[in-house]
């Protein structure tokens, strides 16, 4: 379900990273996927298309899904580490991450627990605390860097109740998948040295 492939050039980052230098002025900040919504999670400048940046892109979502018809992508400069959400944007059910920059360490982490929309999903979140079940990964906790994803109300990590299918990393020159609607969050990457911000080309698309 979380497919990763080595397709991307260094050329290309180079290009995509450019984005952020040349096109300032069409920069928007986005709150979601923050624990309160309260805090800006993210920058995003979206790829236009009939740019060479686009073009390039769409090449490579060809690579590897040649059933693609819409493609939606921005350069993203991430500034907090993602809570657990899900993606959710008309029809374009598929999440790409490029990353532009590299560190083993930053994660994602994706489960099988899917959703159709942010209501059916914070319905989820307000009952789930009070469910008589044990958790599934009771150290996952231990294994990542997720303590941004801890529960408020009730001290618990949804995520350790959750059915994990996998994880990757920020490796240049891959480009990773997965359905968006599936619950998914990074890890806190801020916690490694002399990671301020993540990069990534994220990309959206059917
Ligand atoms: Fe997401």
């Amino acid at each position: 379900m979380i497919n990763t492939r080595n397709i991307v050039r260094q050329d290309e980052i180079d290009l995509f990273k450019k984005v952020w230098d040349n096109d300032q002025d069409r920069k928007f900040s986005d709150w979601y996927g923050s624990s309160d919504q309260s805090e800006i999670t993210m920058e995003r400048i979206e790829i236009l298309p009939n740019s060479k940046e686009y073009d390039i892109i769409t090449g490579i979502v060809k690579k590897i899904r040649p059933e693609a018809t819409q493609v939606w992508s921005a350069y993203q400069r991430q500034l907090k580490p993602h809570n657990i959400h899900l993606d959710t944007l008309d029809g374009l059910t598929e999440t790409m991450i490029i990353p532009l920059n590299h560190d083993p360490l930053a994660k994602v982490l994706v489960w099988s627990q899917k959703f159709s929309s942010v209501e059916e999903f914070q319905e989820f979140l307000i009952e789930w605390g009070s469910l008589d079940n044990e958790p599934i990964n009771p150290n996952l906790h231990n294994e990542y860097d997720i303590d941004h994803t801890r529960d408020p109300n009730n001290g618990k990590f949804l995520a350790e109740y959750l059915d994990l299918i996998g994880d990757f990393s920020y490796n240049l020159g891959t480009i990773n998948h997965f359905p968006g609607h599936n619950l998914h969050c990074s890890s806190d990457w801020t916690r490694i040295p002399g990671m301020k911000f993540k990069e990534l080309v994220v990309i959206h698309t059917n």
